[in-house]
């Protein structure tokens, strides 16, 4: 008899164009996964009746995009502390009907910085933006040892995020606004800046918080923008002879890590990041 498929799910609005899809179908074709992967557009008034369908369908794992990551937490049944820190939840498995929620973001963002840097420990890095991503990145950072400022447009944000690692990490981070001159302060004794807004993705491809002029060659710069992959924030980077990182390396360790959260398996990186860059190319 042949083995059941476990199906696994992406629920989010929307999740047209979602590259989540081809990275874990192609994880589980590599590994001999019985497994589907589909994205589900799930509206926020249709989401608790979607949990209790999920429930009851006996789908093995999920993750969760925009606008969900906070409104799940309370149609959970635990937390691992990876969302507990960030309250938010990007990732969730079900094991045995206990629906548990993950976050694997900052994680995700971390591993791509190692994987090309090496260790962050004793970094300083500047993270611009307050919202879900940067909340997680920013944990990940301040967990491993890096030294971290945030920079938001609206500051009270950002001052709820110094607040939440405070109290969660017990560690200070530095608060600033989008100013030129304070960016140009803290730049020039940072050597880590990661774009975690969404500024400059498509359509908005010529837009950028920071400019060549205000960075380093010490600096190395990483944007979670990862359409398109050079965004203009990454051009100007590299005008500066800065070390750049684009948002495809995120985006694959976050899946990767939500892969084995679901399979207990070494998830084939390499397959899932071709499979993310075969999909871009032909979709753009
Ligand atoms: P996510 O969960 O993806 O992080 P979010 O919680 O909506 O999404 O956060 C988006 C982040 O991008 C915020 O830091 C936001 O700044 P505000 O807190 O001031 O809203 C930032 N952001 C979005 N558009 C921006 C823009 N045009 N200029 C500056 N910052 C922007």
């Amino acid at each position: 008899m042949k083995k059941r498929v476990s199906l696994f799910l992406l629920i989010g609005d929307p999740v047209e164009g979602s590259l989540s899809p081809p990275i874990h179908n192609s994880a589980f074709k590599a590994l001999r996964i019985p497994a589907v992967y589909v994205a589900m557009k799930i509206p926020p008034h249709r989401l608790a009746s979607a949990l209790k369908h999920i429930r009851s369908l006996g789908v093995r794992g999920f993750n969760v995009t925009i606008p969900h990551k906070v409104a799940i937490i309370d149609l959970l049944d635990k937390l691992d502390r990876s969302a507990s820190l960030v309250e938010a939840v990007n990732t969730v498995v079900n094991r045995r009907g206990v629906l548990t929620g993950y976050n694997t973001d900052g994680d995700g963002a971390l591993l791509a910085l190692q994987e090309r840097i090496g260790s962050v420990k004793g970094m300083r890095a500047l993270v611009l933006g307050a919202g879900g991503a940067a909340r997680a990145i920013v944990s990940s950072l301040v967990g491993h040892g890096c030294d971290v400022t945030v920079a938001n447009r609206t500051l009270s944000r950002a001052e709820a995020l110094a607040s939440i690692i405070r109290q969660k990490l017990n560690k200070e981070i530095g608060v600033i606004s989008l100013q030129k001159g304070e960016l140009a302060r803290e730049l020039k004794r940072s050597n880590l800046l990661i774009n975690a807004t969404s500024v400059g993705m498509h359509p908005n491809t010529g837009r950028t918080l920071v400019t060549a002029g205000l960075m380093h060659p010490e600096l190395t710069v990483m944007d979670i923008v990862y359409k398109p992959r050079k965004t203009r924030l990454l051009k100007e980077a590299e005008k500066a002879g800065c070390t750049t990182i684009d948002g495809l390396g995120m985006l694959v360790h976050q899946a990767a890590l939500s892969f084995k959260i679901w399979t207990r398996r070494t998830p084939p990186l390499r397959v899932m990041r071709r499979a993310a860059e075969k999909t871009m190319e032909e979709f753009g």
